[in-house]
């Protein structure tokens, strides 16, 4: 296959970020980036369409020392940044992928990208919809056993797959729960390797380790979708009636968990940093009410909308708000800890001093990332495609045209500037 040689535009991260990150620490970088694939490859070349502004992202910007036991992983300075994105296949050596596939998955912030193992590219089969919202409401958990299984490792496992034969191949062997077991399996063979992730993924069989740990790579995806979906419906445990509270409910994740209140049967009550957000959220996401907590005495607020109580606090946020909705619980009361976004640009987190009345009221806090609950994603998406489809759930999205755009749409998400799921718009299928 031909080699094109094109210019392009790319988002360099240039060192690690401190405090608030700014438009002096990304770089609009004009790069000769070789663009085509070679024979003998088995990769995609992608033309990226849209990139999702990820709260997430700014830990990446941090070194890693700040994220210890945790599987962040930091951004090199220098590098071209990475998230999630839609994408369309522009050329392919891999049997799995075809020219004009759209998928979804990790991708960088540039206009094309060469990915050479795609099978950690989720295909977008669904595209009745916008091909935006697989950077969000849509792009969930999809299990991909990328692996080859030798020596004892393969001994061990019940099954064996070839990596050739894809997804499909095993689907028809195995029913969900077998295929689920086989992947925990694998996963835990992952952490143990990550440390030689990077010589794996470029090698893919590197001879200088030894045999039994080879290979397994599960990889599975992330969205806020299932954020909300999981925090809301599986850690709170809703009922009709329940009194609800959700932090930056206009976001990504919020507005989600607001129509899902609604759906339930709850009274949701919502807070953002603006008015145009506070409508918004009474008026598109159906929220009972909603008050700007910028303006407002954040204790006032509570007692007014929550005469007798928070059965559900939805937190974003973290910091002074989750300290001071605490207060408000019921007993028995539940917290899903989804973000922390108030903390993340902090050189020292603030402290919650209420959590005595955790002890005393019986309260739940949870804290949660989707990826321990990559076994709703079916489940979800079937919810979400049919509801969207019946026009009984809405996404909002705030898009940014441009790559030239991406660094402040990403900074601006930290700022509250985005009025719904913050997203970049590289170009059109
Ligand atoms: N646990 C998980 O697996 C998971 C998955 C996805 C996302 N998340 C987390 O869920 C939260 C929402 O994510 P998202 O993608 O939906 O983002 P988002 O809500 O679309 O965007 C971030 C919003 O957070 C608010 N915000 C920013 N800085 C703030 C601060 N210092 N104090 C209070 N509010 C602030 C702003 O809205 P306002 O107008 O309300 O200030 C901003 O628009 C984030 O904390 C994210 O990290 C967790």
């Amino acid at each position: 296959m031909e080699m094109v040689s094109k210019q392009q535009k790319q988002v360099v991260l240039k060192d690690y970020v401190r405090g608030y990150p700014k438009e002096s620490d990304f770089e609009l970088r004009s790069s000769d980036t070789i663009c085509g694939l070679s024979n003998g490859s088995r990769a995609v070349l992608l033309k990226n369409l849209c990139l999702a502004c990820d709260p997430y992202m700014r830990h990446r910007m941090s070194d890693q020392v700040s994220h210890p036991g945790t599987i962040i992983k930091s951004y090199s300075p220098g590098s071209v940044l990475v998230g999630y994105g839609v994408c369309k296949v522009i050329q392919s050596t891999h049997p799995g992928f075809q020219e004009g596939d759209f998928v979804w998955g990790l991708t960088g912030w540039e206009e094309y990208s060469v990915i050479p193992n795609p099978e950690r590219l989720n295909k977008i089969s669904h595209t009745g919809v916008p091909l935006s919202y697989y950077t969000g409401i849509l792009g969930s958990y999809q299990i991909k056993a990328t692996t080859l299984l030798h020596g004892q490792l393969h001994d061990k496992l019940e099954y064996r797959y070839d990596i050739d034969q894809g997804m499909a191949r095993v689907s028809n062997n195995l029913d969900m729960l077998e295929l689920m077991d086989w992947c925990y399996f694998l996963i835990n063979v992952y952490y143990e390797l990550e440390p030689f992730l990077d010589r794996i993924h470029r090698t893919w069989t590197p001879p200088s380790l030894p045999t039994f740990i080879l290979m397994g790579i599960v990889e599975w995806h992330r969205t806020g979708g299932i954020a909300a979906y999981v925090g809301f419906y599986i850690l709170c445990s809703p009922k009709a009636g329940d009194t609800v509270y959700v932090s930056s409910a206009c976001g990504g994740v919020g507005q989600l968990v607001g129509q899902f209140a609604k759906m339930m049967g709850c009274y949701v009550v919502g807070s953002a940093s603006t008015e145009e957000k506070v409508n918004l959220s009474k008026t598109k996401f159906g929220f009972d009410d909603a008050f700007n907590y910028k303006e407002h005495d954040l204790a006032a607020a509570l007692k007014r909308y929550f005469p007798g109580g928070i059965d559900i606090y939805f937190d974003n946020v973290g910091g002074k708000m989750l300290d001071e909705v605490i207060m408000h619980m019921k007993p028995h009361g539940r917290i899903a800890a989804c973000g922390m976004i108030s903390q993340y640009n902090l050189e020292e987190p603030e402290g919650i001093h209420n959590m005595f009345n955790v002890v005393v009221k019986s309260l739940e806090i949870k804290g949660f990332v989707e990826t321990d609950f990559k076994h709703i994603y079916p489940e979800y998406l079937e919810f979400a495609i049919r509801h969207l489809q019946e026009g009984k759930l809405v996404c909002v999205e705030d898009i940014s045209e441009g790559l030239e755009n991406a660094s402040s749409a990403l900074i601006g998400v930290f700022h509250g500037r985005n009025v719904g799921k913050k997203v970049v718009r590289v170009a059109s299928g």
